[in-house]
Formats: structure tokens, C-alpha cells, sequence
């Protein structure tokens, strides 16, 4: 049985379908732990490259789990499953998968964007899903795991949560709504080490310094200084 890396451990343990389709599936790690751990009766694997496909039909092969070749949601059917993943993707690749069939997606999705993570916030934000919990790995290696679940109109309440204790919602979507409420020290360490960094370079772009001035801002906030 493959072992997971402590990325997909952590999506792994979030979810809660019996069906689950997993987009990217690369290797087929993350089902065939799923499947052999009795967390999901059936598999879907979802590839758009030839080797990976052959390497998820390899792992998966005496798994109940079935392995497709094609990109994204085109070749998972309305119904279908109960939830989803997609790992290990830049944020906006994310964000292209799931709007192109908006009526196929299942009421849970897991995510895990390698980067453009507020892209991907701002997907659910517009779309009926809440953010209902976010975990991330190391401090250096950080990964962030996102976990949704659709609810429809009204808005996520978590941003409301966060105007209460007097963080905007574009905060939110950048550092993470449920990050920033938990006042996670691994998040604070991050953006002290990168203030630190930031604020060592001489010519700093005018994103780096917008980018500086609103760690500053939410390092100084009364949330923070407050713990
Ligand atoms: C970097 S790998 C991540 C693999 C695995 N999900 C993980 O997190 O370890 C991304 C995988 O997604 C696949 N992929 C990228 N875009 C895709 C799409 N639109 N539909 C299906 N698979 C896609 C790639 O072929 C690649 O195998």
C-alpha cells in the first residue's frame, strides 16, 4: 500500500464521501489509501495524461475504483459522486476545473492548490460552498488543505465572522478566514518570516510593498496583538 506524504494525509483524513472522485490523480495514491482504509466504497481516478492514467490504473487496479482519461469534471456524469478532490494543481487550473460544469460538482470538494489559494477561496466564496475548515502542514513546507461544502445562498458566515473581529474579507481570502480566527501560530510565524524577508530587500516591487504593508497591517491588528 503507497504511503501518503503528510499533504495528502491531511485531505485524506477530510473526507467524507462514499463515492469520491479524485481530478489529477497522478499516481493513485490518495484512492487506493482511501479504498484500502474502508473511508470510501467506490473511486473515481481522473486523469488527462497518458502515464499517469496507466500509473493510476496500475495502483488502482484491484481496488474497487475506476480510472478515466480525460480533463476534469467532462468525464464525471451529474449525480455521480458525493465528493471531491483535486491536489497538487495551481489555484487557477482549480478554478477552471470546477466552473466548467458547475451542475456536476457534489456537495463535498476538498482541495489543495499549490498556489493562487485565494483564487480558489474566492471560487467557493461565489458558488454556495463554505469554507467549513482549512488545515496546512509545516511552517517552510506549507501546504494549505481546503475543505468545502455547499450550501448555497446566503454567503459563507465565516467572512462575517472575521468583519467581527475586524478583518475584511480580501484578508480572508488571502491568509485564510479560518487561519486568521484560530490566530494559527504557524501562519503568524510564516508571515513574520516573510515580513522579515520582504523588508531586507532593497527595490521592493510595488506588489512586495503593498504585500508588506498588509502583513504589517494584520500583524498590528487588535485580533493579534490581542493573544
Ligand atoms: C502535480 S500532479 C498532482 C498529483 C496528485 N493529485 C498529488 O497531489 O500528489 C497534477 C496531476 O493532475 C493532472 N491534471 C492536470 N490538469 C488536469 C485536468 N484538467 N484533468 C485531469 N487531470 C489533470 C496532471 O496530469 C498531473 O498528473
Amino acid at each position: 500500500m503507497p504511503r501518503l506524504d503528510a499533504r495528502l494525509k491531511l485531505v485524506a483524513a477530510e473526507i467524507r464521501g462514499k463515492i469520491h472522485a479524485d481530478i489529477g490523480s497522478d499516481h493513485g495514491h490518495l484512492l487506493a489509501a482511501l479504498l484500502s482504509a474502508d473511508r470510501i466504497e467506490r473511486g473515481i481516478a481522473v486523469e488527462n495524461k497518458l502515464q499517469p492514467y496507466r500509473n493510476s490504473s496500475a495502483t488502482l487496479e484491484r481496488l474497487n475504483a475506476e480510472v478515466r482519461l480525460g480533463d476534469g469534471m467532462d468525464v464525471i456524469e451529474k449525480n455521480e459522486i458525493d465528493s471531491l478532490s483535486i491536489c497538487g494543481m495551481g489555484g487557477q487550473s482549480i478554478v477552471r476545473i470546477l466552473s466548467e460544469h458547475p451542475n456536476r460538482l457534489p456537495k463535498q470538494i476538498v482541495l489543495q492548490p499549490n498556489k493562487a489559494i485565494a483564487s480558489v477561496r474566492q471560487w467557493a466564496r461565489d458558488n454556495g460552498y463554505w469554507l467549513t475548515d482549512e488545515k496546512c502542514t509545516g511552517i517552510k513546507r506549507r501546504f494549505e488543505v481546503l475543505v468545502f461544502s455547499r450550501f448555497g445562498p446566503p454567503h459563507d458566515p465565516v467572512y462575517q465572522k472575521l468583519n467581527e473581529v475586524g478583518l475584511d474579507e480580501p484578508i480572508g481570502l488571502m491568509f485564510g478566514p479560518w487561519f486568521l480566527l484560530r490566530k494559527d501560530e504557524r501562519l503568524l510565524q510564516r508571515l513574520a518570516e516573510e515580513q522579515r524577508y520582504l523588508q531586507s530587500k532593497q527595490n521592493l516591487t510595488q506588489t512586495s510593498r503593498a504585500r508588506v504593508e498588509t502583513i504589517r497591517r494584520l500583524l498590528s491588528s487588535d485580533h493579534f496583538l490581542s493573544r
